[in-house]
């Protein structure tokens, strides 16, 4: 006879098939790709569903009402969907919509916010510059995190406005986006800041000319792997993790299929195919 306390083969089953279901991942457009390739390196069993919403990107001069409402729209669809747990691949959202959506939705939510904890952890000199949007800048819940550290170093918050559009176009080593990245990391170093944080999941992919501009002894911190860690330990938590081989990335974009599958491809380096949000 079975004991109490040993899950039934009822119980047994729909964990795993709770397991199997996708995690939905979402951003304002490609910036999140970053994160979600961090969570294929680590995950790669599981099944991915990315919603890129670069038919109203950026988010980042938005209100926040009208990123609620798209990141509502993008949730339905991936819950629709049967995902178990949401990564909001985007700081701006994050800042804006995360704690409402955990008491709305039953299932996990795990965001993304800019890394000043880490970025403690390098400082030297104590100076620290977050580049990031206005929307994250002039969130409370950044206002309350740059706070909570500002005894233990000096923050600079530089909103960024066009980098990320600039990501979005497929213009990452363009002479725009240079001019746009030398006027926002001057502002930085004239405050001698010896770390910066990437507090815009687009702007993991500048990383490069970013570094080719900054003096080499200046540290980047970009927490997207820190996300893949995070999320695999919710799912170890909640018993959401996926038992089964064979792990399948399906994406989704609102704007350009066309425009999507170049950009993507060229960001992630392979081929993709990517589908329209219904
Ligand atoms: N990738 C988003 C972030 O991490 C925002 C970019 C935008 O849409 O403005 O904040």
């Amino acid at each position: 006879m079975m004991k109490n306390n040993q899950p039934s083969q009822h119980q047994t089953l729909s964990h795993t098939l709770v397991g199997d279901r996708p995690i939905g991942i979402f951003d304002s457009g490609v910036g999140g790709l970053s994160v979600l390739q961090h969570i294929h390196q680590l995950l790669p069993h599981e099944n991915l569903l990315y919603v890129a919403d670069s038919g109203h990107a950026p988010y980042g001069c938005k209100g926040g009402a009208y990123i609620e409402q798209r990141s509502r729209i993008i949730t339905e669809y991936l819950l629709a969907q049967g995902a178990k747990v949401i990564v909001i691949a985007c700081n701006t959202a994050t800042a804006s919509i995360i704690e409402k959506f955990r008491q709305q939705y039953g299932i996990p939510f795990i965001g993304v916010e800019p890394g000043i904890k880490p970025a403690l952890a390098l400082t030297k000199n104590h100076k620290i510059g977050v580049m990031a949007t206005t929307g994250t800048l002039s969130s409370e819940r950044y206002k309350e995190l740059s706070q909570r550290f500002s005894d233990s170093a000096n923050i600079y918050h530089q909103a960024c406005p066009g980098l990320a559009d600039q990501v979005e176009a497929g213009l990452t080593e363009m002479p725009e986006t240079i001019v746009l990245l030398k006027k926002y990391l001057s502002l930085l170093t004239a405050e001698q800041v010896d770390t910066i944080v990437l507090g815009c999941t687009h702007y993991s992919f500048l990383v490069n000319p970013i570094q080719a501009i900054i003096n080499h002894s200046i540290k980047l911190v970009d927490t997207s792997r820190a996300i893949a860690e995070q999320l695999i330990r919710v799912l170890e938590l909640e018993s959401l993790k996926k038992k089964s081989e064979g792990g399948s990335i399906l994406y989704f974009t609102t704007g350009s299929i066309h425009n999507a599958e170049v950009l993507m491809s060229c960001l992630l380096k392979k081929k993709l195919i990517v589908n329209a949000l219904p």
